[in-house]
C-alpha cells in the first residue's frame, strides 16, 4: 500500500522524503518490493529525474544499506580513484602506484567488468597470484606499508547499490544523471577515503556521450560529496578513441609495465599525469603545478615503477607470470595516410567477442585477448604496414575486417582533440 502511495507521490511529481526513499530501497533489497514495482520507481526517477535533495537522500540511503569502512587508522591523506569505465583504460594501475610513490594513500575497490569495458580487477587477475580479496587487517597493512592497494569490490558495501544497479542493467535504465552519481557516491563515500578523484569519460566509448550531461553529472557529484565533507574532483576527459594502445585484460598489464619502462603513447601519458597530479595536490593540499613536477620526477626517476613492483608482490602477484597465451593475427593497412582516429566502440566490440568480456558477473572471461594497436593517433602508415595484432584463442567471424573499419586512414591528417576536457570541483 504504502509503495504504491510513494510510486504515486512520485508519479505526481512531488518530491519525495528521504523516509519514501529509505522505505522504497530497504524494502526493495529485503525482498519485500518487487522488480516490476521498483522498475516502475526506477523508470519515474529515470524519466522525471530527481531533485539535488532526493538524489542526496539516496546515496545516503545506499551508504547506509552496507558497510562504511574506516580508515581513520592509516596515518596519511587517502585518495580514491574512479573511472566510469573506458575502452583500454589501464590508468588505476599507473595511477596507484605514482600517488603511493609520492606519499599518498590509495585503497581502491575495483569492480569487474561487464558489458563492453573492462574492469581493473580482471586486468590484475591476469597476473598469477595477485590476490583480489584481503582481509581489512591486510587491506590496512597494505596502506600503511606500500601506500595503495587495489581489491574487488565488497559485497557489503552499498549493498542496496548492487541490487538495484543489477536492476537497471537489465530494463536499460542506466544512464540517469541521479541514479548515476547516487551509484557511484554510495560507493566511493562507503569504501572511507577524504579525496575521491573521478575520471569521467565522455564520448563513444562511454556511456556519458557528450560533454553536457557528464558536466551535469560531475556537479552533481561534486555535491554529494560535499554533504559529506568529502572533496570530489571530477576530470572529464575523451573517450572516443580507446586510452593508450592496448584493449585486453593482459595486454593492458603489459601497457602499464610499458609505462613504466618510458614506453607510452601520449595520451595515456598525459592523461596519467594529469590524474595522479590531482589526486596528489588534492590529497596533500599542495598546487597542482608543484604536484605535476613531482609526478614526472617519480615516473623519470622510476620511484614509481619500483612501488608498482612492490605493490602487485605484496598482493601476491609475480609480474613475470601473465596469463597471456594465445594466437596473433596481424591487420595490415589496405591504403596510405594518416591514421586520424581509431573507434573505441567498434574495437571494444571486436574485444569483447574475442572472450574479455561478460554478459553476467558470473561469466568466465579469457585475459589472454584483445588488440594492440600498432601506431599512435596522427601516426603516417603506407599500405602493407602493420595496423594492429588481435590476439584470440577463437576466431570472431569477420574481426580483420572489423578492426579495419574502426581504423580511420585519411589523405590528411587531422589535429588531434585534448585528452583532459575539463575539471569540475
Ligand atoms: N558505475 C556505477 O558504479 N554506477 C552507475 O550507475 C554507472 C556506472
Amino acid at each position: 500500500m504504502k509503495t504504491r502511495e510513494i510510486i504515486d507521490k512520485k508519479k505526481n511529481k512531488e518530491i519525495l522524503s528521504r523516509e519514501d526513499i529509505a522505505y522504497m530501497v530497504n524494502n526493495y533489497v529485503k525482498g519485500k518490493i518487487s522488480d516490476k514495482l521498483m522498475s516502475e520507481f526506477i523508470w519515474l526517477i529515470y524519466n522525471d529525474g530527481f531533485s539535488l535533495k532526493e538524489t542526496i537522500y539516496l546515496t545516503d540511503v545506499m551508504i547506509n544499506s552496507g558497510e562504511v569502512i574506516d580508515l581513520s587508522k592509516v596515518n596519511k591523506p587517502k585518495v580514491d580513484k574512479h573511472s566510469t569505465g573506458g575502452v583500454g583504460d589501464k590508468v588505476t594501475l599507473i595511477v596507484s602506484a605514482i600517488s603511493a610513490a609520492a606519499g599518498v594513500c590509495v585503497p581502491k575497490m575495483s569492480g569487474r567488468g561487464l558489458g563492453l569495458t573492462g574492469g581493473t580487477v580482471d586486468k590484475l587477475e591476469s597476473i598469477s597470484g595477485y590476490k583480489l580479496s584481503l582481509s581489512k587487517k591486510e587491506f590496512i597493512k597494505m596502506l600503511e606499508n606500500i601506500g595503495c592497494a587495489v581489491i574487488s569490490q565488497s559485497e557489503k558495501i552499498a549493498v542496496a547499490d548492487k541490487k538495484i544497479y543489477a536492476l537497471r542493467n537489465e530494463i536499460g535504465a542506466v544512464d540517469s544523471i541521479p541514479l548515476i552519481a547516487s551509484s557511484i557516491m554510495s560507493k566511493k563515500i562507503a569504501s572511507g577515503s577524504d579525496v575521491i578523484v573521478i575520471d569521467l569519460k565522455v564520448g563513444k566509448g562511454a556511456f556519458m556521450k557528450n560533454i553536457k550531461s557528464a558536466t551535469s553529472l560531475a556537479k552533481t557529484m561534486v555535491k554529494i560529496g560535499e554533504a559529506y565533507n568529502k572533496k570530489v574532483v571530477c576530470m572529464l576527459s575523451d573517450m572516443n578513441t580507446p586510452l593508450g594502445l592496448n584493449i585486453g585484460n593482459a595486454l593492458e598489464i603489459k601497457e602499464a609495465i610499458d609505462f613504466f619502462n618510458h614506453k607510452y603513447d601520449k595520451r595515456l601519458y598525459d592523461l596519467c599525469v594529469y590524474l595522479s597530479s590531482l589526486m596528489i595536490s588534492n590529497a596533500k593540499g599542495i598546487s597542482f603545478r608543484k604536484a605535476k613536477t613531482l609526478v614526472v620526477d617519480l615516473i623519470e626517476s622510476d620511484l614509481a615503477k619500483y612501488k608498482f613492483y612492490q605493490w602487485i608482490k605484496a598482493q601476491g602477484g609475480d609480474i613475470t607470470k601473465i596469463k597471456d597465451k594465445s594466437k596473433k593475427l596481424v591487420v595490415k593497412a589496405k591504403k596510405d595516410g594518416y591514421i586520424n582516429s581509431y573507434d573505441a566502440l567498434k574495437l571494444s566490440e571486436v574485444v569483447f567477442d574475442l572472450g574479455a568480456g561478460r554478459v553476467k558477473k558470473t561469466d568466465k572471461i579469457d585475459y589472454a585477448v584483445g588488440i594492440t594497436l600498432s601506431n599512435s593517433l596522427g601516426t603516417k602508415v603506407k599500405k602493407g604496414d602493420e595496423l594492429a595484432v588481435i590476439y584470440y584463442n577463437k576466431l570472431v567471424d569477420g574481426m580483420e575486417n572489423k578492426v579495419l573499419d574502426s581504423i580511420k586512414i585519411e589523405p590528411k591528417k587531422k589535429r588531434l582533440k585534448k585528452i583532459i576536457i575539463k575539471v569540475i570541483k
